[in-house]
């Protein structure tokens, strides 16, 4: 083998960044995560320092949304990585808009998620919280004739932590299930 083993590392990137929303006090809070994936058709997973301020409205409320951050609010996103609830009040960050299950929805996002949590996995001082979809909402110009989004439009902006580095999803390489055609 001529791969170097250089340990127990994290390297499963880089993968889609999100501004977790959720209501705390009334009021929303906006959290930047990258540890998220798809866990089942119905599921995803969010997985979150427990003494982040978002934590307690997540477990309190059970909404939450997850808004999947493109180079347009990129810099917006970011911010909210950087600073805490629990130090600042970040409510005003961005104009929202209230879903109809009870998560507050980034307008600048163009797609949102809208989820209620059913389970909750913890592990070393992370909730990993299992998030049911309850709705999807899709700015028009990411979607296409079929009303699914046009992942050549929209183009997620992506997250890497060995160098903590951003990239975008770039080029079409192949047609899945027809590589061997
Ligand atoms: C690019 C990036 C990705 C992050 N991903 C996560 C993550 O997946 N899980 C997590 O718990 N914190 C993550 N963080 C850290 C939180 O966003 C940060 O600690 C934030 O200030 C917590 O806010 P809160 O206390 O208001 O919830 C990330 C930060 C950055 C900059």
């Amino acid at each position: 083998m001529t791969k170097k083993n250089i340990g127990a590392v994290l390297a499963l990137y880089p993968c889609p960044v999100i501004v977790v929303g959720a209501m705390v006090n009334g009021k929303p809070t906006w959290t930047l995560a990258a540890h998220a994936g798809t866990v089942a058709h119905s599921h995803l997973m969010v997985s979150l320092v427990q003494a982040h301020y978002i934590n307690k409205g997540i477990r309190e409320t059970k909404k939450l949304s997850i808004n999947i951050v493109d180079e347009s609010w990129l810099k917006e996103a970011d911010l909210m990585g950087t600073i805490s609830g629990n130090n600042e009040d970040k409510s005003a960050a961005f104009e929202w808009t209230m879903g109809e299950n009870g998560a507050p929805l980034i307008n600048n996002a163009k797609a949102s998620i809208e989820c209620e949590t059913d389970g909750n996995y913890e592990l070393e001082h992370f909730d990993q919280f299992m998030c049911k979809i309850l709705a999807t909402y899709a700015d028009e110009t990411v979607l296409n004739e079929q009303g699914k989004i046009n992942y050549h439009e929209f183009k997620p902006v992506l997250f890497e932590f060995p160098t903590y580095e951003y990239f975008v999803t770039g080029d079409k390489v192949g047609n899945c299930g027809k590589m061997n055609q």
